[in-house]
């Protein structure tokens, strides 16, 4: 059966009767086969400075690198809503936040995600008022690793459930669609989920979001080298992958054909 395309709109309109799974993809196959298996959410992240491209931390993506990725995952056309992350230092100010949110857009976005509350409203502001959905994205930042030191759970203290309730407040009165919450404790996020009118997608932050974000490669194996405490992953993809390479250089070091 032909599935409707998802815009941003509709997703928001879920909040309180439907889940939104989401799940990150970074080119043309892995972006059909998650919507092939019905993920309404499709998140080009700027983890793949990580997981695709060997990078220590997500610092190091460039707006060209997520333009190419973007592109990439565009390209197939999916039904889901296709984001694309912002990566750091492109949305300093107001006006260079909205000439990186078009260029995403112009490579295939369908909406942007950039991290940070009160701190960024006036970049979230310029792009909603262009009319690009924004999804947010509040606790812990990666792109912020350097000052933090390490990534770390948020919302433990007084202070910071504070601050996080204003900076969502502040999010969905600027037009934010829906917001990501990533470890935030899971008090404080199912405290989120109640307030806010716009729905939580929830990475290591318990189970009372409104919808649930993985980086793919976490969830089916292929990035073993490393697996965030809050994964359990439902695949080992690395292992089949070693198996399948070990045993066709095998064949060829028996001299099999490789060729018909
Ligand atoms: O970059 C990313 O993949 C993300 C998700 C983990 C939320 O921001």
């Amino acid at each position: 059966m032909e599935r409707a395309k998802i815009t941003a709109a509709e997703l928001r309109s879920w909040k309180g009767r439907r889940r939104i799974p989401t799940l990150t993809a970074y080119d043309h196959p892995m972006t059909r086969l998650l919507d092939e298996a019905g993920i309404p959410l499709i998140l080009v992240g700027d983890s793949l400075g990580m997981v695709v491209l060997g990078y220590p931390d997500t610092t190091h993506v460039t707006l060209a690198d997520m333009e190419h990725h973007v592109a990439a995952a565009a390209r197939a056309k999916p039904c889901a809503l296709l984001v694309g992350d912002l990566p750091a230092n492109s949305y300093d100010t107001p006006e260079q936040a909205l000439v990186s949110a078009r260029r995403l857009v112009a490579a295939g976005a369908e909406a942007v995600k950039a991290e940070g509350g009160r701190g960024i409203l006036p970049q979230v502001q310029a792009i909603v008022e262009a009319g690009i959905p924004f999804l947010g994205h509040l606790g812990m930042l990666p792109q912020h690793i350097h000052e933090e030191g390490r990534y770390r759970i948020k919302g433990k203290t007084e202070p910071e459930r504070e601050a996080l309730v204003a900076d969502a407040l502040a999010l969905q009165a600027s037009g934010a669609f829906a917001v990501v919450l990533e470890l935030v404790t899971p008090p404080v996020a199912a405290e989120l989920s109640k307030r806010l009118e716009i729905p939580t997608i929830g990475i290591g932050s318990g189970p009372d979001c409104d919808g649930q974000v993985l980086v793919t490669n976490d969830l089916v194996g292929t990035f073993p080298w490393f697996t965030p405490r809050f994964v359990k992953p439902n695949f080992q993809a690395f292992a089949g992958i070693r198996d399948a390479v070990e045993a066709w250089a095998q064949e060829v070091a028996n001299g099999a054909p490789t060729t018909p």
